[in-house]
Parts: C-alpha cells; sequence; structure tokens
C-alpha cells in the first residue's frame, strides 16, 4: 500500500470485484455505461426484477461530476453542512450503502479517522486514493442478509429510492447487521413525486412516463418512516428541505442533468424515440422551470436500534 502527501492509500485489494466484467464499460448514444450490469441481467436476475433506473445510469466522467454536484448540494445547501442528522457519538464502524463516487464514506472516514468506514456498491465509480480507514467493496445490496449481524454502528444510505426491490426487507436487514444502539439514516431527494401540474406538462409527463416502468417501488418519506418502523428501530425522526431551482441557478442545471441521465436509455431504448425529439423534451422541461419555478423536496430519516430488549 502506498501513501500519498495527504495520508491516503492507494490499495487496490481494498476493492474487490465481484465480476472481471465490473471496470468493462461499452457507450450508448454518446455515454459510458458499465458492462457489469449485461452480466448482471443474465446472471444474477430474471429481466423482470432489474429496476430500470439501475442499469440505465452512466459510469462516466460527467456522471461522476453530477454525483459529486449532488452530493455538495445536500451536504452544503441542505443538509447544514453536516454528512448525517443522527445523533452520532464517536461510531467505531461505519457502512455505506451504495456509495456511488464514495464521496460520503471519505469524507466520513476523514471526520472519524478512527472508524473502520465501508463503503458497497455494485458499480466501480469509487477512487483508488481513499484514506486509510476507508474501503470500497463491490456488492449487491440484496446480500445484506449474508453480512454479520449486530456489526455496524452506523449505517447511511443515500439516494436509493428506486433502486430497492424491496424497502421493507431493506430496513429489516440494516436493522440485523447494526450493532445495538447503532443508528440507521436514509437521504433521498423526493424527485420522483413530482404533481400532475398544468405550470409543468412536459415534466409531469416526463415523471408519468418513466415511474410507470419501474420495476421497484417509490417511496415516499411517510414510507420509510414506516418502514423503519415496522423492522424495529426507535426515536425515529424526519427532516425535510426544500431547494429551489430557477433560471440561472447550478441547480436548475444539475437537477436538468439528473432528468437526462434517468431518461436517456429509458426514452430511446424502451420508448424508441431518437435522440432528437428526447433533447427537444428535455428542453422543453428545462423551459417550463425556468418560466414557473420549481421546488425539490430533499428528506432524511433516521431510527435507532434498540440497545436492549433484543
Ligand atoms: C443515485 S446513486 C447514489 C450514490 C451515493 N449514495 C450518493 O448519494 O452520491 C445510487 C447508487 O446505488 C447503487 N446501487 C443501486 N442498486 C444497487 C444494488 N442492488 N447493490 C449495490 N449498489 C446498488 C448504484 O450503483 C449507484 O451508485
Amino acid at each position: 500500500m502506498a501513501e500519498d502527501d495527504h495520508g491516503y492509500y492507494s490499495d487496490d485489494s481494498s476493492t474487490t470485484s465481484m465480476s472481471d466484467s465490473v471496470d468493462l464499460t461499452y457507450m450508448c448514444i454518446g455515454r459510458e455505461y458499465s458492462d457489469y450490469f449485461k452480466e448482471y441481467l443474465l446472471v444474477y436476475l430474471p429481466c423482470w426484477y432489474l429496476p430500470l433506473t439501475v442499469h440505465s445510469l452512466p459510469v462516466d466522467e460527467e456522471e461522476l461530476r453530477r454525483l459529486e454536484y449532488q452530493h455538495d448540494l445536500r451536504f452544503l445547501i441542505s443538509q447544514d453542512e453536516k454528512l448525517y442528522q443522527a445523533p452520532l457519538c464517536d461510531p467505531g464502524r461505519i457502512l455505506d450503502i451504495g456509495t456511488g463516487t464514495g464521496v460520503w464514506a471519505i469524507e466520513i472516514g476523514d471526520k472519524y479517522p478512527s472508524a473502520e468506514v465501508e463503503g458497497i456498491d455494485m458499480l466501480h465509480l469509487q477512487p483508488q486514493m481513499v484514506p486509510s480507514n476507508v474501503r470500497f467493496v463491490i456488492d449487491n445490496l440484496e446480500n445484506l442478509d449474508t453480512y454479520k449481524n449486530n456489526h455496524w454502528h452506523h449505517v447511511h444510505a443515500r439516494d436509493l429510492n428506486g433502486f430497492l426491490s424491496d424497502a421493507g426487507r431493506f430496513s429489516r436487514d440494516v436493522f440485523d447487521i447494526l450493532a445495538p444502539g447503532g443508528y440507521f439514516e436514509r437521504v433521498e431527494l423526493d424527485r420522483w413525486t413530482i404533481p400532475q401540474n398544468k405550470r409543468y406538462p412536459c415534466l409531469s409527463a416526463f415523471h408519468r412516463l418513466l415511474t410507470q416502468t419501474l420495476k421497484n417501488p417509490l417511496e415516499s418519506s411517510e414510507d420509510l418512516v414506516q418502514s423503519l418502523e415496522k423492522a424495529g428501530f426507535k426515536s425515529i425522526q424526519k427532516k425535510e428541505w426544500t431547494i429551489v431551482l430557477s433560471k440561472g441557478n447550478s441547480s436548475l442545471e444539475y437537477f436538468i442533468q439528473s432528468l437526462y441521465v434517468y431518461g436517456l436509455r429509458f426514452f430511446t431504448d424502451d420508448l424508441q424515440w431518437n435522440i432528437l425529439e428526447f433533447n427537444i423534451f428535455i428542453a422543453l422541461i428545462r423551459n417550463e422551470i425556468m418560466a414557473a419555478g420549481f421546488k425539490l423536496n430533499l428528506y432524511s430519516v433516521y431510527g435507532q436500534k434498540p440497545s436492549t430488549g433484543l
């Protein structure tokens, strides 16, 4: 393992692959996608089970920038510059599920240098130079029931709405692997619950077309609270924020980019639109938002696994 000037270590062995194809990519409509989901589709799951959004997100530099911006937006603007809302007290073992670029895991690793931090994701989007207390593992979050019980002191999952085949089971699996007294926190952008509103005809159509084909259920903040309650979590707290999108602000560009990447494969592959039609549709949505403004809702829900009585 080599240490750089900032005390970061590069260790290829800390990132393990479920498949050699995890780093292979292919180009489609000018964007780069992971080959891994092709194999995943064939080997691990029957087609009907695969959520549309999982295999349709790119893995290129542009997407990494979008995810980094998303992190900054939430962390700096919407989450009061905090990495979490739960009342953590020096957690020893921290797990970030669906870690993406790994930015949250790296920052929490910097904040708690004595903690052991692990980020898991099906995609290899994480950097190689990471703090020595952070590691990334390529794994499927559907496998949490194979993880050690009562182990983690804090489990974090952000932006998984629509990726979970069974959100209730996910909460129960996390409950099992958390140590008594540990916290589970989920942070979600409520981008899916766009009201059918006359001021946004194209955005409403985008939302309706995309969500009616999703295989996985979408959760509201209330669904999330209920799934934590059912799993056995206590002291559940919910916090909500609003991000205002308007002409000229960078949050609007981020939102448009998000619609673009979530919709690109669906509209062009599944609905057989050509790319020009899709680009025009996105431009019309941008105009609607610039004319009428728009608010995005963001929420965090956390709960604690009881220390006793288990
Ligand atoms: C929208 S991104 C959010 C990334 C990160 N949590 C963040 O907030 O920046 C969702 C992530 O979940 C991962 N993911 C989706 N389904 C997964 C699964 N079944 N197992 C592991 N990771 C999964 C995707 O690969 C993607 O990196």
